[in-house]
């Protein structure tokens, strides 16, 4: 890293309405942290206190990480869709926008929905819901493009107490099918069809398929595409249909602030997906106030995050943060590069959109297609920039910066999980300068710390495992139905710390850049990928006998994912099994897993205790071959000049 790319770019001093001064900040985080005795509950009640509750929490973190329980707020009760949508119509912001939505096709339908609209369509839900049996704890899977039915569904989902598990739409049947049978959800919502750059997805067909083997109460199918899909007698709704008599009240369900809110499947370093629980209180109350100190909302403004609410990031900052705050957000169907690479710019021209998050792996792809996409859109209502997902590098940093902020405007890079339920280690805008590929501070309430692998703490400049020591109001409280695996997953490595798989590097400033996991999940274009599930869609072929998958540095996704497999005796590879095995492990998780690069081996390299050594495959894969280290434990070390070759022959 050049010192040039460590300099701190400052931020003008108009920034930043939560903490707008340095000074400020530093007093609000060590209140937060409760470097003073009882000052973090008090830090945290009165940030609950922005939103209503049906009983005020008197309590705030009770948590303990040995033994593991995650507690917060615990004597407090509220409703999440009340907080969201109808307190704000309530206080008379009911003609305010709520969400703006734009069609995967520019020339498309674009829709507004007021609060007050928003609430209509959320009881309109929530009562259809409820009418197919739905109640307080159930488990709805969602199933749906980016549309706004997906807010509204998991909306009506909170407003009634039932706990909603939302599958990104690029999963397969077969993935679906293990996250609905995981949570035992017996109720799903599916669109027709999705449209996506231009293409269709088949989601009702992906929901049959994955549903031939499992038996749920009831599928309410949003009528999309309008194209014609097979409905099961008895099972199958058309949503439309279904909630075409439905009363137009339905009363938010008090809820516990522990009460579970959702449901969210992520990829770890072994086994199947892990459905991250997240509870009502502490998460309200971390993605309404990370929403409004990190992007500086100001009233009126509109704010687009370009996730999907697949993932975390549609979770915390599509729905629910912008929501809970009362401001207006923009919900977007389709892909940076359909039509083409002027989409996002235009899209914000057209809207004139204030505050703009979105993926690093997105920015690259941009940066490569040159700046003539950029230029001639008038980006000047943009007054925010934020990014998200996988570390970004200082280079793209800098065209984001220069060609999308017309080097004015700040940049927030915010670090955070599945698991953290919202942003943790960011700058604030006002507050921080900025360094291009460090994500800077830590929010309020969050105390990291960086440890060797044996656990020692690193003090002052150091690299090393990024720790989090307390817990923070919007920490997941476990693995649904496996609490044992949550502690095993982020407690055991490290006793009485959260770990989370990423390696991270603090300067002498005390800002924190992320470098990436330090596990066996990579990261491609911003999503979470386990090499175990590709591994085991990859065995599962009846020619493969062993595969071993690794990440590799990819100039666009960040990371590839690239397989060596070793195929049965007498089995010859091809370049048709090549597209074959491709097509296996996208029929089994999906297009985002699609491998990059498939080598074949006659063997994969093991200890001589039998444990494939993943770190030598790392190493060819990322063409870094001088830097095999020790190899001396290796059963076979014949074996690794082979695989250098054929890797240098792959590119
Ligand atoms: O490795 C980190 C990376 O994404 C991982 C979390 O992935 P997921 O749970 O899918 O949530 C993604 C959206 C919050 C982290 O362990 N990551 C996320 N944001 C950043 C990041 N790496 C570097 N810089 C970031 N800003």
């Amino acid at each position: 890293m050049s010192a040039a790319q460590e300099e701190t770019i400052s931020v003008p001093a108009s920034y930043g309405q939560t903490s707008n001064t340095l000074a400020q900040y530093e007093q609000q985080y060590t209140r937060s942290i409760g470097s003073v005795a009882g000052t973090a509950d008090r830090f945290w009640i009165e940030q609950a206190s922005r939103l209503d509750w049906e009983q005020r929490p008197t309590r705030g973190d009770e948590s303990s990480f040995d033994p593991v329980e995650i507690r917060w707020f615990a004597d407090g009760v509220l409703n999440i869709c009340h907080n969201a949508v109808d307190r704000h119509v309530a206080a008379g912001r009911g003609d305010d926008r709520a969400i703006v939505f734009e069609p995967d096709d520019p020339d498309g339908a674009v829709r507004r929905l007021t609060y007050r609209e928003l609430q209509a369509e959320v009881v309109r839900c929530a009562n259809t819901l409820k009418a197919m049996g739905v109640g307080r704890g159930d488990r709805v899977t969602i199933y749906l493009p980016m549309i706004v039915e997906g807010a509204i569904a998991m909306l009506a989902c909170a407003r009634i107490g039932a706990v909603h598990s939302v599958i990104f739409a690029g999963f397969s049947a077969d993935a679906i099918a293990g996250r609905i049978a995981d949570c035992a959800s017996e109720y799903v919502i599916c669109a027709d069809e999705g449209r996506r750059g231009g293409r269709i997805v088949p989601l009702k067909a992906n929901i049959d398929t994955a549903l031939a083997k499992l038996a749920v109460k009831a599928v309410l199918v949003v009528r999309n595409t309008g194209a014609p899909v097979p409905m099961q007698e008895g099972r199958d709704h058309w949503y439309d249909e279904a909630s075409r008599d439905v009363a137009d009240t339905c009363p938010c369900e008090p809820m516990g602030a522990e009460d579970p809110l959702f449901i969210l499947y992520t990829s770890g370093s072994t086994g199947k997906p892990k459905g991250v629980l997240h509870t009502t209180g502490g998460y309200a109350v971390w993605a309404e106030t990370t929403f409004r100190a990190v992007f500086d909302y100001r009233p009126g403004e509109l704010f687009w995050c370009t996730a999907d609410i697949g993932w975390v990031t549609g979770h915390s900052y599509i729905v629910y943060g912008p929501l809970l705050a009362g401001a207006s957000v923009l919900m977007f169907e389709g892909v940076p590069n359909f039509p083409d690479h002027s989409r996002f710019w235009q899209v914000i021209a057209r809207h004139g959109v204030n505050i703009f998050y979105t993926a690093p792996t997105a920015i690259r792809a941009l940066m490569r297609e040159g700046t003539s996409y950029v230029e001639g859109h008038d980006l000047s209502s943009l007054r925010l920039l934020g990014s998200v997902g996988e570390p970004i590098n200082p280079e793209a940093w800098q065209w984001y910066h220069e060609h999308v902020g017309a080097s004015r405007i700040p940049v927030v890079d915010t670090w955070w999980q599945t698991e953290t339920g919202g942003i943790m280690i960011t700058t604030l805008p006002g507050a921080h300068g900025m360094k291009p590929g460090s994500a800077g501070k830590p929010f309020f309430g969050v105390v990291p710390q960086l440890v060797d692998n044996d656990g020692k703490v690193l003090d002052g400049v150091a690299e090393g495992l990024l720790c989090i020591t307390q817990s923070w109001p919007g920490q997941a409280r476990t693995i649904y139905g496996d609490h044992d695996r949550f502690v095993l997953t982020y407690f055991a490595h490290f006793k009485g710390k959260y770990f989370t798989g990423d390696g991270c590097r603090r300067d002498a400033d005390d800002y924190y850049r992320i470098t990436g996991r330090v596990d066996d999940v990579i990261n491609v274009s911003g999503h979470r990928m386990g090499t175990a599930e590709v591994e085991s869609a990859l065995d599962s072929h009846h020619d493969v006998a062993e595969a071993a998958v690794v990440g590799f540095p990819h100039d666009i996704k960040g990371q590839g994912i690239y397989c060596f497999v070793t195929l049965n005796a007498g089995i010859e590879p091809t370049e048709s099994l090549v597209a074959e095995l491709k097509q296996q492990v996208r029929a089994q998780i999906g297009p985002i897993a699609t491998p990059d690069h498939i080598q074949f081996a006659p063997a994969l390299p093991k200890t001589r205790s039998g444990k494939i050594m993943r770190r030598i495959l790392r190493k060819i894969a990322e063409h870094e071959f001088d830097a095999l280290g020790d190899t001396s434990t290796l059963a076979d070390a014949s074996l690794i000049d082979g695989l250098i070759a054929d890797r240098r022959n792959a590119g």
